[in-house]
């Protein structure tokens, strides 16, 4: 079957830019984006593509190409799915916050509210692609709502975990490493899977597109995440030994990466990962292998959350005890608020929690971050309900630039490895502070030497 209309359910940081990457590669398809939330879409919609609610390098200029040709984006998800040939459920699957498995479980409350109005509005054939991250067999439970709800049409339900990672969303995109689609073994999963293909065929070559069923593909996202956030937590736990003994991380980190077997990626020691996703895939998988009774894996893979709290947290102890013990009203200030460089998304961000230890100690935080407003930086922290709203809007100040917020400051705390913090002229930033003044680098970009010449006392991680 040729695909010509496709629909996306869920306009966020993966529907959005993988859409908009399709509808770029294929003008003779046509993409409707779909979204509850209507600030989002009109947030699509703004006629000044810099505008787009989600900041990612390249992503304005392919909306700008596209939106109008074969790109949409509407909050009419009836009409959306009434039209298309293949439907992609991209919302969010979020840690369950309630009930059995909160804590832990993926929350499928938005995935099945998908599949009912699938079943609900589909009056022809439909494939189902999930692109959204999902629990093992979940695939399972889509297809029964569809075949008992629906108005007796046929589906074929696909799993085509999305690999992109923020920041480089776009050229992950353009140029991914592999592109994984399961189905089923029959005929007719076979030629939804052939339809699928075709689509990505128009831009990736065909040796990169993996096909298997619909079970591997989905465990296949949970593992990616694991063993990448694995890796983090496993130089991070190295950097805190290396700290004791008078090693370099940075040089650890190059010396094993060299190894082929290892490969040099994913070895950067950090004040503890970020994101949607590291932490929440790896809670599910740890759910899913408990739900089995495989308490060992259960027990293996938490061990990475545990590693990765325990960084974050050893980061803020270290600058209160650094700071002779007391941050109480001491102006601590911010580099960077985003999980990582070159996006405006802050979920799980290190930063938050480093803040919320901090405040809870009453230093004064003062954050510049060349994408994120302050009205977000105060909801991640309200979330969290350590303290009132009132109490957060008093200690947390934000700043236009890093110099503002750095001025008067009794200590720097690099949290996201935005570039631009390596080419500040960092002798004026120690000029305004208070003596001694020091650096806590959560992300190793800022340079050691250069920075103990002015007279700074620099801590990194690892070293
Ligand atoms: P997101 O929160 O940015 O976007 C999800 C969107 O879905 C929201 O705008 C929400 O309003 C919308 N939505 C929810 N229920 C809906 C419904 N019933 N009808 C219409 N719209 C609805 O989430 P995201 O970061 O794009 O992640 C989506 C999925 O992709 C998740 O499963 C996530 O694990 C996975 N994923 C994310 C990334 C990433 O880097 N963010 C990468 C790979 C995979
Ligand atoms: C991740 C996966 O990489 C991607 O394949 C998947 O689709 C979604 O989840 P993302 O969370 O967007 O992508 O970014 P990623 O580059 O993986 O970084 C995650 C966190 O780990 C960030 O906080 C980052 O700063 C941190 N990190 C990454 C490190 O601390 N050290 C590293 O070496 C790499």
């Amino acid at each position: 079957m040729k695909i010509t209309k496709i629909c996306c359910i869920g306009a966020g940081y993966v529907g959005g830019p993988t859409m908009a990457v399709i509808a770029q590669k294929c003008p003779d398809i046509q993409v409707r984006v779909v979204d509850l939330n209507e600030q989002r879409i009109a947030d699509w919609n703004d006629p000044n593509p810099e505008n787009i609610p989600i900041y990612e390098p390249g992503l304005s200029e392919i909306v700008a190409e596209a939106r109008g040709r074969n790109l949409f984006f509407s909050t009419d998800v009836d009409k959306a799915i009434d039209e298309a040939q293949m439907i992609f459920i991209s919302v969010n699957t979020p840690t369950k916050t309630y009930g059995k498995g909160k804590g832990m479980a993926a929350d499928l409350k938005y995935i099945e509210l998908c599949a009912r109005q699938i079943a609900r509005v589909a009056k022809q054939n439909k494939i189902v692609v999930e692109k959204s991250t999902l629990p093992v067999r979940t695939a399972e439970a889509i297809k029964s709502i569809l075949d008992n709800t629906g108005n007796g049409v046929q589906f074929q339900i696909l799993s085509n975990p999305e690999f992109l990672a923020e920041g480089t969303a776009v050229t992950d995109l353009l140029n991914p490493d592999r592109i994984l689609i399961g189905g089923d073994t029959t005929p007719e999963g076979e030629e939804a899977i052939e339809a699928l293909l075709n689509v990505y065929a128009n831009w990736v070559s065909k040796d990169r597109i993996l096909t298997t069923n619909v079970w591997s593909s989905e465990l296949s996202k949970l593992t990616a995440n694991a063993f990448l956030a694995q890796r983090i937590s496993s130089i991070n736990a190295m950097s805190e030994l290396c700290e004791k003994t008078g090693a370099d991380v940075n040089e650890v980190a190059k010396a094993i990466g060299m190894d082929s077997r290892i490969g040099p990626k994913f070895l950067k020691a950090s004040v503890g990962f970020g994101g949607s996703c590291f932490q929440k895939d790896i809670l599910n998988l740890v759910y899913i292998a408990k739900s089995y009774g495989l308490s060992e894996v259960a027990d293996y893979w938490e061990q990475v959350i545990v590693m990765n709290d325990h960084q974050k947290r050893r980061f803020s102890n270290k600058i209160v005890q650094t700071l002779y013990n007391t941050v109480a009203d001491k102006k601590i200030a911010f580099l960077g608020w985003a999980f990582k460089k070159d996006t405006n998304d802050t979920r799980e961000s290190a930063a938050i929690y480093v803040a919320d230890d901090l405040i809870n100690e009453q230093a004064k935080i003062s954050v510049y971050d060349p994408k994120v407003s302050r009205t977000k930086m105060l909801a991640d922290l309200n979330y969290l309900e350590t303290r009132s709203e009132k109490d957060n809007n008093e200690f947390l100040n934000v700043f236009e630039s890093a110099y503002q917020a750095c001025n008067g400051a009794h200590a720097v705390a690099v949290l996201t490895e935005w570039d631009e913090f390596t080419t500040y002229d960092w002798q004026k930033i120690y000029d305004s502070m208070h003596k001694p003044a020091f650096v806590f680098d959560g992300r190793n970009i800022l340079n050691a030497k250069e920075l103990e010449s002015i007279g700074f006392v620099y801590n990194g991680i690892g070293s």
